[in-house]
């Protein structure tokens, strides 16, 4: 039991169910403090319900999800959403100028202008794109305008990050470029991150740890190394776990 402590997310016997169709039924799933884990499986697995049920965007079924050892309540459900970050494949910005985007999520967490500026600023310049600052948000390339989705999250310094196939939607040589960058912030930061894509080649470059979904179960977790057969950021990948996948059903 002492091993919950040090986790920065722990669920339980955790089960969405919808139009009575089991979506997911997990029995235990953790993030460790500061360890990026990818979350892979093909369309349908229950990625995104899953997802969007660890951020408590989605309320289960039934289950414990535990914050740093702390149960998830009606009451603190508020306060536990502010400490965590969620990009989805969308970047959904507001009709507004891209710094006015990244110092939104910072002015409604109550951050003082002037500081929200400079954060956001920061997070602009370190994603490159502080020449956009001023420039209306919805007139960006997909690219550019998932770099401001990723400012605007990484600016609010959450404990935890959820991002739903952030790069799905961009060509190859943006996204690759992007994924590298993506790479070296979470190795520095060291935010707890659950990354999903349907996409393995893209987990090398983020994760240390995957677990892989299928039809709402968690079929096999593991390293890298162990869940994909392969170390390093690859040049040309075949698809193991795709044979894991078939072999375990
Ligand atoms: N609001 C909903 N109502 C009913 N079924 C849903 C709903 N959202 C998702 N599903 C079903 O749950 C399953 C998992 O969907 P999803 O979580 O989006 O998977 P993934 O992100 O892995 O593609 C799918 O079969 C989908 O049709
Ligand atoms: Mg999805």
């Amino acid at each position: 039991m002492t091993t919950i402590e040090h986790n920065a997310l722990t669920a339980e016997q955790i089960q969405l169910v919808k139009d009575r169709k089991q979506i997911f039924y997990i029995d235990r799933f953790a993030l460790r403090e500061g360890e990026v884990v990818a979350l892979v499986g093909p369309n349908g697995a229950g990625k995104t319900s899953l997802l969007l049920t660890l951020a408590l965007l989605q309320k289960p079924t039934g289950g414990r999800i535990q914050f740093n050892g702390i149960p998830a309540s009606p009451r603190n459900l508020l306060s536990l959403r502010r400490q965590m970050a969620v990009v989805f494949q969308e970047p959904l910005l507001m009709d507004t100028t891209v710094l006015e985007n990244v110092m939104a999520g910072l002015r409604i967490r109550g951050v003082p202008g002037e500081e929200a500026r400079r954060r956001a600023g920061e997070w602009l310049e370190r994603l490159g794109i502080a020449h956009l600052a001023k420039r209306p948000a919805l007139r960006l390339s997909g690219g550019e305008a998932q770099r401001v989705n990723l400012a605007r999250a990484f600016a609010l310094q959450p404990k935890i990050l959820f991002m739903d196939e952030p790069f799905a939607s961009l060509d190859y040589p943006t996204r690759t470029a992007l994924l590298e960058e993506i790479g070296t912030i979470l190795r520095e930061t060291r935010i707890t991150t659950l990354f999903v894509t349907h996409d393995y080649t893209e987990i090398p470059f983020l994760a240390r740890r995957v677990a892989v979904m299928l039809d709402g179960r968690l079929i096999k977790t593991g390293t890298v190394a162990e869940v994909l057969g392969i170390e390093a950021i690859p040049q040309r990948i075949a698809a193991p776990w795709e044979q894991d996948v078939r072999r375990s059903l």
